[in-house]
């Protein structure tokens, strides 16, 4: 059978610097092989809204560098239960509306669609695939926690931001002898504070994976005191937690399908390695400017490549599938695999073992004197 004549294109979940890139690559090598591009806005949401727009070579020219998305997204839309009206107590009522967006494909003569977006959005896709649209996905994440794939492309630009951050942070904590807490992103998995704690030489990182105590933060930061070295900079993940304790909730959003924004263990940490330590702390919530502006050079590459690879499984008719990194090489999995979970760094990972053995504390009981 011939390839699809006309693909609809969608980014879904929260942005990521590379977006615009993939954008790019899926319509080019779409018109170079004489394939239509539908942009559809906001995610799923512009499906169940009805929301498209043709995409020609001047749409997408020149957003290679451009954070963001042009298409814009949506991290709340999901087709299989959408929010349509709210009850008598205010809590919303969902509907699934993957008929209506099943309407609408046909309508607008769609005939695959490519998918860009995290765990979330790939387990939307399921909905689509069950459906017997088929569909190609391209995984995107700052948190690179999603499964299938080693490498997702904005990671290296939020991990550029970050240590850039805690490099800054370093020469403020040195000069008033501080401790410093630098809250870095990444949801359960630890793999962005992990990577960004290390380039930056920060004293302290704290993973999900990796439960620690005040006790060990405290000693270390009193420890380097005492040597001499009066400032300590603490890189935390948003989801670390105590040993026996609970991550530190932001927020929750019961129209989202991941309901929980993490948030606010900088300052709460601040406050207890003061008072452990009687050494001043302060902290400092990084927060969405890791997802913010321009991709790095090598997060261009990646999300080029990703979405050349999306097209070359489109025509080849090699549906159903996610482009992915596998140790280094360009491949696919089914796509049904990201939408089992999420992918955490295991406490064998290369960087664990090397930090520690630069004398890097993760809080926990390997604590050095
Ligand atoms: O998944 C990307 C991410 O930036 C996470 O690191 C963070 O926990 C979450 O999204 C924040 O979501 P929102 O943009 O809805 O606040």
């Amino acid at each position: 059978m011939a390839a699809p004549k006309r693909i609809g294109l969608l980014t879904g979940g929260g942005d990521c610097p590379g977006l615009n890139a993939v954008i790019r690559a899926v319509t080019k090598g779409a018109i170079h092989a004489g394939v239509e591009v539908v942009g559809i806005e906001d995610g799923y949401l512009g499906l169940i809204e009805n929301r498209m727009r043709p995409l020609d070579y001047e749409s997408v020219s020149g957003i290679l560098s451009a954070g963001g998305t042009i298409l814009g997204s949506s991290n709340k839309a999901n087709p299989k239960a959408h929010v349509t009206g709210r009850d008598d107590e205010g809590r919303p009522i969902f509907s699934d509306q993957c008929d209506v967006c099943l309407n609408h494909i046909a309508a607008a003569g769609i005939e695959a669609l490519v998918i860009i977006g995290g765990d979330g959005t790939m387990a939307g896709a399921q909905s689509f695939v069950e459906l017997g649209v088929p569909c190609v996905g391209v995984p995107k994440t700052i948190d690179n926690d999603i499964v299938g794939t080693n490498l997702t492309f904005g990671f290296t630009t939020a991990m550029t931001i970050a240590t850039e951050a805690l490099d800054r942070v370093h020469t403020t904590a040195a000069s008033h002898h501080r401790a410093m807490v630098v809250e870095v992103m990444g949801r359960n998995a630890g793999w962005l504070s992990l990577h960004a704690g290390v380039a930056s030489g920060s004293d302290i990182i704290l993973i999900p994976e990796i439960p620690y105590t005040v006790e060990h933060i405290a000693h270390v930061v009193a420890s380097r005191s005492k040597k001499g070295k009066r400032y300590t900079v603490v890189c935390v993940a948003e989801g670390a937690r105590a040993q026996g304790g609970t991550q530190t909730i932001d927020r929750n959003d019961p129209t989202s399908p991941d309901p929980v924004r993490l948030g606010g263990i900088a300052r709460v940490l601040a406050g207890q390695i003061e008072q452990a330590t009687g050494i001043e702390s302060r902290h400092v919530v990084l927060g969405h400017v890791q997802r913010g502006g321009s991709p790095v050079p090598t997060d261009r590459v990646l999300a080029t490549r990703f979405g050349h690879a999306a097209v070359q499984l489109l025509l080849q008719r090699d549906f159903n599938r996610m482009v992915a990194i596998e140790g280094g090489q360009l491949t696919s999995v089914d796509i049904r695999v990201p939408g089992k979970g999420q992918r955490i760094v295991p406490l064998d990972d290369p960087l664990i073992l090397a930090a520690r053995d630069v004398f890097t504390s993760f809080g926990d009981d390997v604590t050095f004197a």
